[in-house]
């Protein structure tokens, strides 16, 4: 029960490594707030957890509207009356490739780069400027960002995924810095190839899959394996770290 009590916030909680963390998480005692502007999916998640015995609330969020995130943050506030961890989670990447373009810059349309940005990035922003002050008046709190490889690496042809991911990097350590001193730490993690709809598309290449699965570890990871470092990272645990940029990636980056 390492999450006993508190209130964690996780955006994208409806399918994928935000859902499995959502599962984890409400297991070890959290009150989840699925946070994800699917509601097919958040619902269906939701339900799944409270006809397991555990607590979770579905809160219809687009992360990247600043209006919406406002109300769904004082909402929760209302509810429970704190925020204790906040997990931004939701992205979008290569499965929204009808929608977002992903592809070399020269390749990427302004309105493209504008919208995985204004997902990934400022997604991230809006979500911890309204639960920061929370954490503030609390003196405590947990954020963990949701990166990605290829925020660390130069991975070709999705440049503005790539730009996000490198941003919420950046964020990471400056937030750790600047919030420090309110006992808010704030960590990311850089997960490599992990088996989610977000990248179905793709592995279902064999090429590429191939490609993915010739990390250290000879394999893709499981969106589970990111739930249990998001719980470190979340939980008291890792009460001492802050600013970690921390790749779960079968070793990928230390290729
Ligand atoms: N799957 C991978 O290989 C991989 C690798 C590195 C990083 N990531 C990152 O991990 C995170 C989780 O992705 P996943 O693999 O679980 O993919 P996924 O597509 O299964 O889940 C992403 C979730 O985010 C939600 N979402 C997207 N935009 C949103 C918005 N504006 N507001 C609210 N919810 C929104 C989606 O509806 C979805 O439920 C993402 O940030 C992704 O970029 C994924």
């Amino acid at each position: 029960m390492r999450l006993k009590d508190k209130v964690a916030i996780i955006t994208g909680a409806g399918s994928g490594q935000g859902e499995a963390a959502a599962k984890l998480f409400a297991r070890e005692g959290a009150k989840v707030v699925i946070a994800e502007w699917n509601e097919e999916n958040g619902k269906r998640v939701e339900a799944e957890i409270i006809a397991n015995g555990y607590e979770a609330i579905f809160m219809k969020t687009d992360v990247s509207n600043e209006e919406n995130v406002q109300s769904v943050i004082s909402q929760v506030v209302d509810h429970y009356g704190r925020i204790d961890v906040l997990f931004n989670n939701a992205g979008i990447g290569f499965s929204a490739r009808s929608k977002y373009k992903m592809a070399p810059l020269l390749e990427t349309p302004l309105e493209d780069w504008n919208n995985i940005l204004g997902i990934n990035l400022n997604g991230v922003y809006l979500m911890s400027k309204y639960t920061i002050p929370i954490m503030m008046k609390q003196k405590s709190g947990s954020i963990v960002n949701n990166s990605s490889l290829n925020g660390l690496l130069g991975v070709t042809g999705a440049d503005a995924y790539t730009a996000s991911k490198g941003g919420v990097v950046a964020l990471t350590r400056v937030m750790a810095v600047d919030y420090g001193k309110y006992n808010i730490r704030v960590n990311c993690i850089c997960p490599g190839a992990i088996d989610t709809p977000m990248i179905a598309e793709v592995l279902s290449i064999e090429e590429i899959a191939k490609n993915y699965e010739a990390g250290p570890l000879g394999r893709v990871g499981r969106p589970e394996e990111i739930a249990t470092a998001a719980l470190f990272l979340s939980s008291d645990d890792s009460s001492y770290i802050t600013g970690l940029i921390m790749p779960v990636d079968g070793g990928w980056h230390a290729v």
